[in-house]
């Protein structure tokens, strides 16, 4: 296993995602520690595409609770149906957010935060964390951001 992420220059966003992805997925595949492998998620995230905040939210009881990631102090807890996060928990279904101030309910840890993409996580078809991922920059992410996290979070799902 490498510890050194090899990501192309100069390369469009779905090519940095198919570099980048195969070599997430073969650094949580042999270790069986989820909180080692979604603190090198997050960092490999935000290494690889510069994103403003990268991390997880842990489905505990009736919370989302905040687990590793890579960028600045988030709120802790989130309850299900609250803001994006919670949305995406009780909907099971990926949000796509261009302008975070125009959902509702949003939940802002940043001011800096413009826009969002959450990403479910499913262990025996029920949501068990969430993937979320915040830019700097408005309608920063698309389809193509979708697809590639969702099938990342799918390879993660299976090594719970
Ligand atoms: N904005 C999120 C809360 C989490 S932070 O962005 C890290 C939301 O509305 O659920």
């Amino acid at each position: 296993m490498s510890e050194n992420l090899f990501i192309p220059e100069a390369a469009t966003k779905a090519e940095k995602y198919e570099a980048v992805i195969p070599q997430i997925e073969a650094l949580i595949s042999g270790e069986p520690d989820l909180y080692a492998n979604l603190a090198n998620i997050s960092a490999a995230l935000k290494e690889a595409f510069g994103f403003f905040w990268v991390g997880f939210y842990l489905v505990k009881e009736t919370q989302l609770v905040l687990g590793p990631f890579q960028g600045p102090i988030a709120c802790t807890r989130i309850s299900i149906g609250k803001g994006v996060c919670g949305t995406a928990w009780q909907e099971a279904k990926t949000q796509v957010v261009p302008d975070v101030d125009a959902f509702p309910g949003h939940i802002a840890c940043s001011s800096a935060s413009k826009s969002e993409i959450v990403v479910p996580v499913f262990k025996d078809k029920q949501v068990v964390m969430i993937l979320d991922v915040d830019s700097d920059q408005l309608d920063d992410f698309d389809q193509t951001d979708q697809k590639y996290l969702e099938k990342l979070m799918d390879s993660l799902g299976n090594t719970l």
